[in-house]
């Protein structure tokens, strides 16, 4: 059985700008956005569970946190003693914690690099269907998780070598251009589902770089392109191809100020016969600054 976190879960966004994000959500990238009664958040709905991305209103932009998932009770408790065993302070999450987070229970550590992390089982579908917030053919995520999540540290190798000891993830390669170098690591047959950049590439440690989603026809990410340029909303990188997950996608600006890359057509790996690659580009074409 396969041990540690098996998919990207769920992220906490703090948003300055609700307003401004839930036109994004909905109208650009086609997300059904819930309202909750037990506080201001708002839920992004993606696919049959009740949320996939949590914003909550905040004076200051970023990331919030992000829930790692495990497939039960017995991974679960394994995962804890392993973390404990590391010598990671854990805090266990209390019934109005797990409730926000609708999963059946939850603990919170911060990793190395200072980011706010989870790790939980038991996600909850309320038989709600998804209602895209725009005509879109739906996004990709099931065991594959919600996407990919990027952030920024002094030094890559060292987080990676965290997340792969103590939490199961297996790298999936290195990249080095631009003066900056990036460690890709994969939980399941994603092709990465996290990733670390240096400060080389110009955004300093500790913060969140990007997000990615992935839907399931390029016409959707075409679409969402048009609207962008239409709507005037700002670009960061141009539609393009990546090397190493050979997503077609662009890049745009959130009114939180990190980026979003919104793609399709990624690529899937056979995870037990993985071999590290070494990428000294990150694109096949496109991509370009804007
Ligand atoms: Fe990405």
């Amino acid at each position: 059985m396969k041990s540690g976190v098996t998919q990207l879960g769920y992220i906490g966004l703090n948003v300055s700008d609700m307003e401004a994000w839930k036109r994004l959500a909905a109208d650009i990238f086609g997300m059904d956005i819930r309202s909750t009664e037990e506080s201001e958040n708002l839920y992004l709905k993606l696919d049959e569970r009740t949320h996939r991305i949590i914003l909550q209103p905040s004076d200051l932009d970023g990331l919030g946190f992000i829930g790692w998932e495990v497939p039960d009770v017995p991974s679960f408790e394994r995962q804890c003693g392993l973390l404990e065993e590391a010598g990671v302070k854990l805090e266990f999450a209390n019934n109005e914690e797990k409730h926000q987070r609708r999963v059946v229970d939850f603990v919170k550590f911060v990793d190395p690099a200072g980011f706010s992390t989870e790790i939980y089982h038991g996600s909850t579908i309320d038989g709600e269907p998804f209602s895209a917030g725009r005509p879109i053919s739906g996004f990709k995520t099931g065991n594959l998780g919600l996407g990919h999540v990027v952030v920024t540290a002094e030094d890559p190798d060292e987080l990676a070598d965290f997340y792969t000891t103590h939490l199961g993830f297996k790298l999936s390669e290195f990249m080095e251009f631009g003066g900056g170098r990036i460690a890709f690591l994969h939980c399941n047959a994603r092709e990465h589902s996290f990733a670390i950049v240096d400060p080389g590439l110009g955004v300093p440690p500790g913060q969140l770089h990007h997000i990615m989603v992935e839907v399931n026809s390029l016409d959707d990410v075409g679409r969402a392109y048009d609207l962008c340029l239409e709507g005037n909303v700002p670009l960061i990188l141009s539609l393009g191809r990546h090397t190493n997950d050979l997503m077609t996608s662009f890049y745009l600006k959130t009114p939180s100020g990190f980026a979003f890359e919104y793609g399709f057509g990624g690529l899937e790996i056979d995870e037990e016969n993985w071999q590290v690659k070494h990428y000294t580009a990150p694109k096949l074409w496109g991509h370009n600054p804007l």
